[in-house]
Order: C-alpha cells, then structure tokens, then sequence
C-alpha cells in the first residue's frame, strides 16, 4: 500500500492514483471499482466541486465560464494534497489548465485512460452534464488534448472494448505488479 512521500525536490507526495483522459473514457467507474476492491478511498473532481459549490458543471461553466471552472479544478487538486493515498478520478479538461498540471505532478501516479472517441461518445448517454461535448468536435477535442494528457501521464492504459470489470482487473493488477496497489 502506497503512503505519502517527499521527494527529492522537497514536495511532499500524498500518494495517489490519479486516472486522467476524455471524456467517456471510464475514470469515474473505474475509481470507484479500484477504490472498493482495494479498500482504498475515491474522490472525483467533477463531485467534489459540485458539491464544494452546490452547483452543476454546467451552471459552473454558465456562471464562472471555463476559465472559473478550471480554476475549481486546481483549488479541488491543491485540496487532495492534504489527504493520502486515495484513487482520484479527474475531470477530462484538468489537463488544459497549466497549474493543474504542474500539481498532477506531485499528487501521484497519473494513468491516462486511453479511449477511441467513437467508443467514448457512444458510452455517454447524457451531454447534459458535459457543456463541452459535441459530438461534431470530439475528435478535433480529443486530437488537441492528446499532447497535454501524453505529458502529464505515468502510465497509459486503453480502456477500448473493455468493460468496467475488466478495466477495473486489468489496470489494478498493473498498479499491483508496479507496487501502487
Ligand atoms: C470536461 C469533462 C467533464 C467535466 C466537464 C468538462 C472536459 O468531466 O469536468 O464537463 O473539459 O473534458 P468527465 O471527463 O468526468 O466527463
């Protein structure tokens, strides 16, 4: 079981599993299916600042525009600082605020779930909640994301054709075979 550190560089490191990538790519299930059978802990960023400011993503973005939204997301990143050792399912734009990435560095092992955009479009039944998905531009989305997801990740894991049990077998056995589970 992995416990928080301070590296080299003076960071401390609280030791989470973080599971970054697109939309539809499966992280929130997957984070709650690896948080149950590890007895480990789940948080999802997307909850988190909901609940934070009782409100929806899409109010958020009506309210605040993208650019607040983002900012949430790096205030609810610098907040996981303060717990240890949790499985984290990130919001799929976390990437695109620069602070955020920088803090993804220092939070943990970063797995970049991997999903052809035509399976993760088929896969979300509501873009209610996603004031950022349409169907007309997720490939562009999806191809302009790809270089900031590749940077920031650890691990790359393809969730294509996999349902969520054996995403959830599959990606915790390679975290136990790296020592992370
Ligand atoms: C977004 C992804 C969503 C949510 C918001 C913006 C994005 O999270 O944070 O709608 O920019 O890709 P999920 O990836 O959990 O759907």
């Amino acid at each position: 079981m992995s416990v928080g550190t301070t590296g080299e560089n003076g960071f401390y490191n609280p030791g989470h599993i973080l599971l970054i990538g697109f939309m539809g790519s499966g992280k929130s299930t997957a984070a709650r299916r690896l948080a149950r059978k590890y007895g480990k802990v789940s948080f999802d960023t997307d909850i988190g600042i909901c609940r934070m400011l009782n409100k929806t993503v899409p109010e958020i973005f009506e309210d605040e525009g993208e650019q607040g939204f983002r900012e949430h997301e790096y205030e609810y990143l610098k907040y996981l600082m303060g717990v240890d050792s949790a499985i984290v399912s990130c919001g799929g734009g976390i990437v695109t605020y620069e602070k955020s990435r920088e803090l993804l560095k220092h939070l943990g092992f970063v797995v970049f779930m991997e999903v052809d955009p035509d399976e993760a479009l088929g896969r979300i039944h509501s873009t209610v909640t996603r004031p950022l998905l349409n169907k007309d531009t997720a490939h562009d989305l999806l191809q302009s994301r790809m270089p900031l997801y590749l940077e920031s990740c650890d691990m790359r894991f393809d969730t294509t054709g996999k349902r969520p049990v054996q995403v959830c077998n599959e990606l915790g056995a390679m975290l136990e075979e790296r020592g992370l589970l």
